[in-house]
């Protein structure tokens, strides 16, 4: 058995190893162990770890390179094919596919983006380093499945800080982003005996896969100018419902006032969850900051964040505060699932936190998804005559109200055609109720410049369905 590659050779069969080697890789390509462009051990390295002769080795590589199964190149060494197997897709799950595939675009304008080019690269190398450079065995080994002590310590200070959270480090969870909050939450009210979970109609339809999946049925609940409608909430028999009420994804809109009590009061009356996604708080604008839900009624909600729009999706990082009786729960099931997210990383987001590094980098951004924003609402009211802003000042997000004669489905095509790739009102709907037709314009990761230009390309297909010159 070779250490190196996954395949057994025997000496005493009547077969010829080099046809014994051959055959045994062709099967781990074929299978798809060996990925297409995996290196490959040279033939003197394998021929070493097998005990056999190389000539044996380089005589079953030329055979499977003849064929189509290797690929060797003079430098670089041997490696799987490309064309041995094909690819297969990896879609993310939070990242819904289109309908249609997205052709090549100039712009793209559909939600699920971060602005990740603008990523603190030396920030967090920096961070990285200090802790990495600082590490001893403790911070090298298992920490607790809710995250590391320190990180939660800093984070329960920080969210308590900037969004009124109240927590402590015993009731803060650091998760593989809110996607792994959502899951573990859904797995425990389906352990407590709920089968339903209330979702914002519209809302993030890959939220709603991920509750069903969690073995929850998502009923929607209309949202109106003053977000979740709560007197459908009532009716709904829910007894738990995920909402994004800082700043209501997709519509933009934010929790009333008086909707965030007349939740809690449901909350309590049903002795049920507010499950809050307060994914991009980060970006509120001054004028529609309010305290985080959880700060009214720490016993009935669930606190969820994530920093996948502030920094980086790939980072997986996110937190959960929830209620003690409940914590113990959420642990016990994280505790089966993976044993915790990444220590060091977690030791590097809480330096980041502490150096104002966060702070830092939040503020930057904010000023310019404000300034995109601006410009947006700017463009659509010269450029889209008819259309309305619908929300308020804040997010990655525009959800823009189209007049009853534009079809939704019509312009996001010719948009298509014009380089820019956008989705309509009617990707986020949970229900068949009706609704104007609407673009949703993400601005996470393309800027003033771009977005001018994009909204021009769309103007001029606007018009044209406007003035029922339209392709239909
Ligand atoms: C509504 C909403 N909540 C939360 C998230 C963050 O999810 P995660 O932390 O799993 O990346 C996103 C990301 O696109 C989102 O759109």
């Amino acid at each position: 058995m070779s250490w190196l590659l996954h395949l057994t050779v025997e000496r005493e069969s009547r077969i010829p190893l080099a046809l014994q080697i051959r055959s045994a890789l062709r099967d781990l390509i074929e299978s798809g162990t060996l990925w297409p462009g995996t290196r490959i051990p040279s033939s003197r390295q394998l021929a070493l770890d097998l005990g056999v002769s190389r000539s044996v080795v380089v005589e079953a590589y030329e055979q499977l390179t003849a064929e189509g199964y290797l690929h060797t190149r003079h430098g670089s060494g041997t490696t799987v094919s490309l064309r041995a197997r094909p690819a297969e897709s990896t879609a993310s799950t939070l990242v819904p596919p289109d309908p249609e595939p997205a052709p090549e675009a100039m712009w793209d304008l559909r939600t699920g983006t971060s602005n990740v080019l603008d990523f603190p690269r030396q920030e967090w190398v920096r961070c990285v380093t200090a802790v990495v450079s600082a590490a001893g065995p403790d911070e090298l080994s298992y920490a607790p499945p809710s995250g590391v002590p320190l990180t939660r310590r800093v984070l329960a200070g920080y969210l308590g800080r900037v969004r009124g959270v109240r927590s402590s480090p015993e009731n803060l969870m650091v998760t593989s982003g809110f996607a792994q909050g959502l899951a573990l939450v859904c797995k425990v009210l389906v352990d407590r005996g709920h089968r339903t979970l209330g979702v914002e109609d519209p809302g993030h339809p890959a939220e709603r896969e991920f509750v069903t999946s969690s073995g929850l049925r998502p009923v929607g609940i209309p949202v109106d100018a003053d977000g979740l409608c709560v007197d459908d909430l009532e009716a709904s028999g829910v007894r738990a419902v995920l909402v994004t009420p800082g700043n209501q994804f997709p519509t933009g809109v934010r929790l009333s006032q008086q909707r965030r009590e007349r939740l809690i009061a449901w909350a309590r009356a049903v002795d049920g969850y507010v499950l809050e996604d307060d994914f991009d708080s980060a970006f509120l604008h001054r004028t529609d900051r309010l305290p985080a839900l959880q700060s009214l009624a720490p016993d009935h909600v669930i606190y969820a964040g994530s920093a996948s729009k502030t920094l980086a999706p790939a980072l997986r990082l996110g937190w959960l505060a929830a209620p003690s009786e409940l914590m113990s729960s959420i642990e016990y099931v994280r505790a089966g699932w993976d044993i915790g997210c990444s220590g060091l990383e977690q030791l590097a987001f809480a330096r980041f936190i502490d150096t104002g590094a966060l702070d830092r980098h939040q503020r930057r951004l904010r000023t310019e998804f404000y300034r995109r924003r601006q410009l947006i609402r700017r463009q659509a009211a010269d450029a889209l005559p008819g259309t309305r802003v619908v929300g308020r000042n804040s997010g990655l997000q525009t959800y823009l109200e189209l007049p009853p004669t534009i079809p939704e489905p019509a312009l996001v095509r010719a948009a298509r055609t014009r380089s820019v790739l956008v989705r309509g009102g009617t990707f986020y709907a949970c229900t068949d109720t009706p609704r104007p037709p609407a673009l949703v314009l993400s601005y996470a990761t393309v800027n003033c410049a771009g977005l001018a230009q994009s909204l021009s390309a769309l103007a001029v297909e606007y018009r044209r369905l406007a003035t029922g010159n339209g392709p239909g």
